[in-house]
């Protein structure tokens, strides 16, 4: 009655939850809601239908609200709601871990569970230092990032991270960390179809690094595609070199997968699709298709023996968390995993690439746009920004896409598009019509 009484009273009910990465104050004076969600649609309060034009943030890679998914869930939090990964076990947390680890590119065979994008990568960073300590490199304590690279919000994934709004709020941040340039270069790769052909010399500056750092680098973390800024697409041959600077100067090399795994390269993972493997991957998102938090960092055997054996007896990485492996994730990840096999997720996306492509590069010409570019079943849609107002045109046009029935993802002023992988053509035939509509009213 008391909570009835209070909802009643404010002026609206919008204002207890902080919501993340987003202008709260504009927001709550014009929300944007999504009530209910089933296959490639998510439904407004009042009925709306809306397509899911980023598969939710990136993750809800087998489309919405699948039947197999959620009764994995069900079924699982009757049986048992939660139990402790620490000192204790439960199968299904290893027969998740076992699942994963079949479609992991080799050598990568080890899992460590997390619950989101940020903690994988901070765990990442973290076994990295303990990797090289456990073998006997202790100097090797600096972690080399990207710049316009995001591996979440976590101070570890905000360092090595490099987005400028995501640090400057938060003082210090960890010492010890470097960044290579980022690979976007409008004058030599604007309206590139694919990876680009400028730009592989830019690992060189990995170079650079070592000639200044010497032997103190532990780990490169790197997007195989940068989502979250853009859309930055590597280079032909960039990943490549990286790898094998990073083979050469005894670095290892974390490729952070949170939205390149899962089928959305039309692979498994970016490592298989740019043929580079790295050494320790991090992942989240669609590893549950996004019903339940859930991320995970894989690990060579090598680096796993290296820690466990050269530790004295007893706890050899401190360092988990409450949920990690956590029972409902653990079968959702599981029925997700199914699908996508049942439903070669990946070879369907894969086989829309190509109407992918040349539906997106429709696009150029249309007002504003300065670039199209895509890779795997993502594309990054760059426009002029606003004189004096950056990030106002794109926000115009998520509102005008959203009014018409279309969900889009901006940063500054990209659009990102990266449906769910069950999209057929007419979705995307969609996506572009009502895009090239919102650009148009926001010329
Ligand atoms: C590449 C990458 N890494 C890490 C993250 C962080 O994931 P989360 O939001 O689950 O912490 C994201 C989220 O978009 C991401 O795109």
């Amino acid at each position: 009655m008391v909570g009835a009484m209070n909802e009643i009273s404010r002026p609206n009910n919008l204002d207890a939850h902080w919501m993340p990465f987003t202008a709260n104050r504009t927001f709550k004076q014009a929300p944007r809601m999504l009530a209910r969600a089933a296959g490639m649609f998510y439904y407004t309060p009042d009925g709306r239908e809306v397509l899911d034009g980023t598969a939710g943030l990136w993750c809800v890679n087998a489309g919405h609200g699948r039947r197999e998914i959620v009764e994995a869930i069900q079924q699982q939090a009757a049986v048992m709601d939660f139990a402790p990964t620490f000192q204790m076990g439960h199968p299904i947390a290893f027969q998740a871990a076992s699942r994963l680890a079949e479609i992991l590119p080799a050598p990568l065979e080890r899992v460590f569970w997390t619950n989101s994008g940020s903690e994988s990568d901070d765990t990442a960073l973290k076994i990295a230092l303990a990797y090289q300590r456990a073998r006997g490199q202790a100097q090797r304590v600096r972690l080399v990032g990207r710049e316009r690279g995001y591996h979440g919000v976590g101070f570890g994934g905000m360092s090595v991270g490099g987005i400028g709004p995501n640090r400057k709020q938060f003082g210090a941040l960890l010492p010890y960390v470097d960044h290579l340039p980022h690979t976007h270069d409008l004058d030599h790769n604007a309206f590139t179809k694919g990876q680009p052909a400028w730009g592989a010399h830019l690992a060189d500056a990995l170079e650079s690094l070592v000639a200044l750092h010497g032997d103190t680098i532990a780990a490169v973390m790197v997007e195989p595609v940068a989502g979250s800024t853009g859309v930055l697409v590597p280079p032909q041959g960039y990943l490549e070199k990286l790898r094998a600077l990073c083979t050469k100067h005894d670095i290892l090399l974390i490729f952070d997968e949170v939205i390149t795994g899962f089928g959305r390269m039309g692979t498994n993972f970016g490592a298989e699709f740019f043929g580079v493997v790295p050494d320790l991957m991090t992942m989240a998102k669609g590893l549950t298709n996004a019903a339940v938090p859930m991320g995970a960092v894989a690990a060579t055997s090598q680096i796993y023996d290296t820690i466990v054996g050269n530790s004295p007896a007893g706890i050899e990485l401190f360092h988990g968390y409450t949920y990690s492996g956590h029972p409902l994730a653990s079968a959702a990840a599981i029925a997700t995993m199914d699908l996508h096999r049942a439903e070669d997720l990946p070879g369907r996306a894969a086989a829309l690439l190509p109407y992918w492509q040349d539906a997106m590069h429709s696009l150029r010409g249309a007002p504003n746009v300065i670039d199209v570019r895509n890779c795997g079943l993502i594309a990054g849609i760059e426009l002029e920004p606003r004189a004096g107002q950056p990030s106002a045109r794109a926000m115009a046009i998520l509102q005008h896409c959203f009014d018409a029935g279309l969900l889009i993802r901006t940063t500054a002023d990209i659009v990102a598009l990266s449906p769910p992988l069950i999209a057929e053509k007419h979705h995307v035939d969609r996506i572009v019509d009502t895009l090239a509509g919102a650009l148009r009213k926001a010329a």
